[in-house]
């Protein structure tokens, strides 16, 4: 049954195509697509496309970065927590706390069943709580449990007080491009393309006065926007940044945890605490040369 969180990824292709001058049938015999699946999509009767298909709708409409992200975002009614926009294009700048963590798959029942990471979890939500931690990469092989440890870390600091502006997630993994992540991290902040300006100023505007959680999962598609990270961190004082990724973003100030796949307890294996590998601490004074930089890989 159509909702209302599934119908905005209709009214957003609906416009799209509309705008791109093409019938549904066009769109689909340029999406390689049936008429019934844009049909369905557009009636909301379909409520969750695939990461594939939003793909190959983007790439058939000919999308820019802007419209690619609200096509993105409008097909993740579960992770965009801001109010739709009246004309079902663009994400409205939601009211404060800016944003808020919002997964159906994380309520307080789910998060009993993550088994065996209270270590982990103590141990980041503890760094995420320290004011010179300001960007914590959760590192380790795919499946291992980093996007997992990333929304119970997140749900256990929604109330706090270092992040009293909310929490923003937002999932890379299906963006190949490094170019789109400003895209797509305005898209579920709420924050506009506006001219010739760049997102990335628009973005540090946004979020200068906030104090907000920013997950970026999946960050090892894109690796290369690490330097948005840095400028965003640089430029926004209150920001944190917690990023999952099979690769640390190797930026000063960066801290990695490394997750480790889970292990029947031995007391032969057994650790009190996962390791932790550090950068330079965040740098209190200011200066013209201290910001955080891609750096070589870590000194052992
Ligand atoms: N601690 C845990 N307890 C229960 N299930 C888990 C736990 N960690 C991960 N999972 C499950 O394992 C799968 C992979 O976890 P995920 O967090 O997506 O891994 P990664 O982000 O490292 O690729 C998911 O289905 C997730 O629900
Ligand atoms: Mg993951």
């Amino acid at each position: 049954m159509a909702n209302a969180s599934a119908s905005r990824f209709g009214q957003v292709l609906r416009r799209l195509r509309l705008v791109a001058g093409l019938s549904q049938e066009e769109l689909a015999e340029r999406a390689s697509l049936s008429v019934r699946g844009i049909s369905d999509l557009e009636r909301g009767l379909r409520t969750s496309p695939r990461p594939e298909t939003v793909r190959l709708l983007a790439q058939a409409l000919d999308l820019g970065a802007g419209e690619r992200a609200s096509l993105i975002a409008a097909a993740h009614p579960e992770l965009d927590v801001s109010a739709s926009a009246p004309d079902g294009t663009s994400v409205s700048r939601p009211p404060t706390p800016i944003v808020s963590l919002r997964r159906p798959s994380l309520d307080a029942a789910s998060l009993t069943r993550l088994v065996g990471r209270e270590a982990e979890l103590a141990q980041v939500s503890t760094l995420l709580r320290r004011e010179e931690i300001r960007h914590i990469t959760l590192t380790g092989p795919g499946g291992v449990g980093k996007t997992q440890l990333a929304l119970a870390t997140a749900m256990q600091l929604a109330a706090d007080e270092r992040f009293s502006d909310g929490i923003a997630f937002v999932e890379l993994a299906s963006i190949q491009d490094p170019a789109l992540v400003a895209s797509a991290v305005a898209a579920t902040l709420g924050v506009k393309e506006r001219g010739a300006r760049p997102l990335a100023d628009s973005l540090a505007e946004s979020l200068r006065q906030r104090r907000l959680l920013l997950v970026l999962d999946n960050f090892e598609h894109v690796l290369p926007a690490a330097l948005l990270v840095a400028d965003l961190v640089v430029a926004c004082p209150l920001l944190v940044v917690l990023a999952t990724s099979r690769e640390r973003l190797r930026l000063r100030g960066e801290r990695e945890v490394h997750v480790e796949p889970l292990a029947l307890p031995s007391p032969c294996t057994r650790t009190t605490r996962p390791p932790l590998r550090t950068w330079p601490p965040w740098p209190r004074s200011s200066s013209s040369s201290n910001g955080p930089r891609r750096q070589g890989p870590a000194s052992p």
